[in-house]
């Protein structure tokens, strides 16, 4: 099996509210994008990565050089993540056959490392559903109400039991991402490229992953996932 890494990175970070897309702020002394790039390089499973950016992005020149080995970048992003992801795998149509396995990742996950990618590759297995990275919930979770005066009530508790939340990467044979994505029906609902598969009645496989490879959305994770790079053990 050959295996590919899909990085959407065409966003615009509106929660960040950084000066600029968030995936090129500097995070333990690279930009966030670089460091998910270069889990994808430092693993020998992973035959290429492609970075999917905006095609106006004046930015990915200086952070991923032409001359980077393994790396292609696509300009091919689009309004939604969704539409970004699909858009980069009609792009690699001829290139990719039906049984290549991708690996989409945000580029906003900078804590990735080969260990992790390699843990997905194995947890997967030959199984055709695919699989993703994933965390148990470990909080007591609320469905929450509108209550008086704007505010939100607490209405039930969700049993944590069976809950997790979802990491990336997520990996899946191209043609089944391919038409999971290419069916789904409203690209704003899609968070994740999983609950495209699902809805074709798939159950891909939950792989645990790990507390470093949060996904940066706000100016205090930029921290936390500092933290996590300082420390390669964790
Ligand atoms: N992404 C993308 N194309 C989009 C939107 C998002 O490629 N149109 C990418 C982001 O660059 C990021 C990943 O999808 O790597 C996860 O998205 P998210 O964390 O939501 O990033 P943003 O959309 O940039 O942030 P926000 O939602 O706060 O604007
Ligand atoms: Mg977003």
């Amino acid at each position: 099996k050959r295996y590919f890494a899909l990085l959407p990175a065409a966003g615009v970070g509106a929660r960040m509210a950084a000066n600029g897309p968030k995936q090129y702020l500097t995070v333990g002394g690279k930009p966030m994008l670089r460091h998910a790039v270069d889990a994808f390089r430092a693993s020998p499973l992973v035959a290429h990565t492609y970075v999917v950016v905006s095609p106006d992005d004046g930015v990915i020149d200086a952070v991923l050089p032409a001359d980077l080995d393994g790396v292609t970048v696509l300009r091919c992003g689009g309004a939604t993540r969704m539409d970004s992801v699909l858009n980069g795998l009609r792009a690699l149509d001829g290139q990719l056959t039906d049984d290549d396995m991708v690996m989409v990742h945000d580029a906003a996950r900078p804590g990735l490392t080969a260990a992790l990618i390699e843990r997905l590759i194995e947890g997967v297995g030959d199984d055709p559903a695919g699989g993703l990275l994933a965390l148990p919930v470990v909080d007591t979770m609320k469905r929450s109400a509108p209550g008086a005066d704007g505010v939100s009530v607490s209405a039930a508790t969700v049993p944590r039991n069976g809950l997790w939340s979802a990491q990336t990467p997520q990996m899946f044979s191209y043609a089944l991402l391919l038409r999971a994505l290419g069916s789904a029906p409203d690209a704003n609902a899609i968070t994740d490229d999983a609950s495209a598969v699902e809805m074709l009645g798939y159950a891909p496989r939950l792989i645990e992953g790990h507390p470093r490879n949060l996904k940066v959305t706000l100016p205090a994770d930029i921290r936390i996932a500092e933290m996590y790079l300082a420390n390669k053990e964790d």
